[in-house]
């Protein structure tokens, strides 16, 4: 069986993380220096969306997927040895702009108001809950434990307006690989440290993330 698992969507996905759950965490400004140290030992921060390390649920290898360097793979091999035959992984794709864009506080700045609709993380995500995007950031972005419920856990995925978002959208240079006969659609996501999409199919696809 082959895998066409590349471009018809660039799925910008988030996989941003999240505060550390704790008062002091979340407002930064308001922390006091005595536990600072600790605190930044504990915490990942990339792009001000922060994870405490016991949050990280991902485990380390083995990935035997092969990976590849944007600098050295042209559209002509990724064609002849990939895009019809195996999932790659690559990497060295500058979208330093887009990234700039993507920070925690540039967002808020920018999104804060804008309406956005959360989907629940279980199988077809039955239920819709209409939100902002300052709102999902305030009360639903968090990490998730084993023990949540998919059917009570909230996510901002890809269900948003892509006219509104268009002039973040636009900033994103997708990756120069082409399939033949598809176009590529921009959908994003951001979500916490231990959450995933549920299990679902569709048709060739690339995913970018930011601020793993
Ligand atoms: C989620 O699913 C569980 C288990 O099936 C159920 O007990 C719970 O009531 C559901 N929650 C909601 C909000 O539907």
């Amino acid at each position: 069986m082959k895998y066409q698992i590349w471009l018809l969507y660039h799925t910008v996905f988030f996989t941003s993380l999240v505060f550390g759950l704790d008062q002091c965490l979340n407002r930064d400004e308001e922390c006091g220096s005595v536990d600072e140290q600790r605190q930044n030992e504990n915490v990942i921060d990339h792009g001000g969306w922060r994870t405490n390390r016991q949050n990280v649920v991902g485990l380390e290898g083995p990935c035997n997927i092969p990976r590849l360097d944007a600098q050295h793979l042209s559209q002509g091999e990724f064609l002849k040895k990939y895009a019809y035959a195996e999932p790659i992984i690559i990497y060295n794709i500058d979208n330093s702009e887009f990234a700039r864009l993507t920070e925690r506080q540039k967002m808020l700045e920018d999104w804060r108001e804008e309406r956005v609709v959360l989907s629940s993380a279980n199988t077809y995500s039955y239920t819709r809950v209409p939100s902002t995007f300052g709102d999902y950031l305030e009360t639903h972005l968090r990490p998730q434990s084993l023990e949540s419920l998919g059917n009570e856990t909230l996510y901002l995925f890809g269900d948003i307006d892509p006219t509104t978002w268009k002039p973040l959208l636009d900033k994103y240079r997708q990756p120069q690989y082409k399939l033949p006969g598809h176009t590529a659609a921009l959908s994003f996501g951001l979500a916490g440290a231990g959450t995933g999409v549920p299990f679902h199919f569709h048709g060739p696809g690339m995913f970018s993330t930011f601020f793993e």
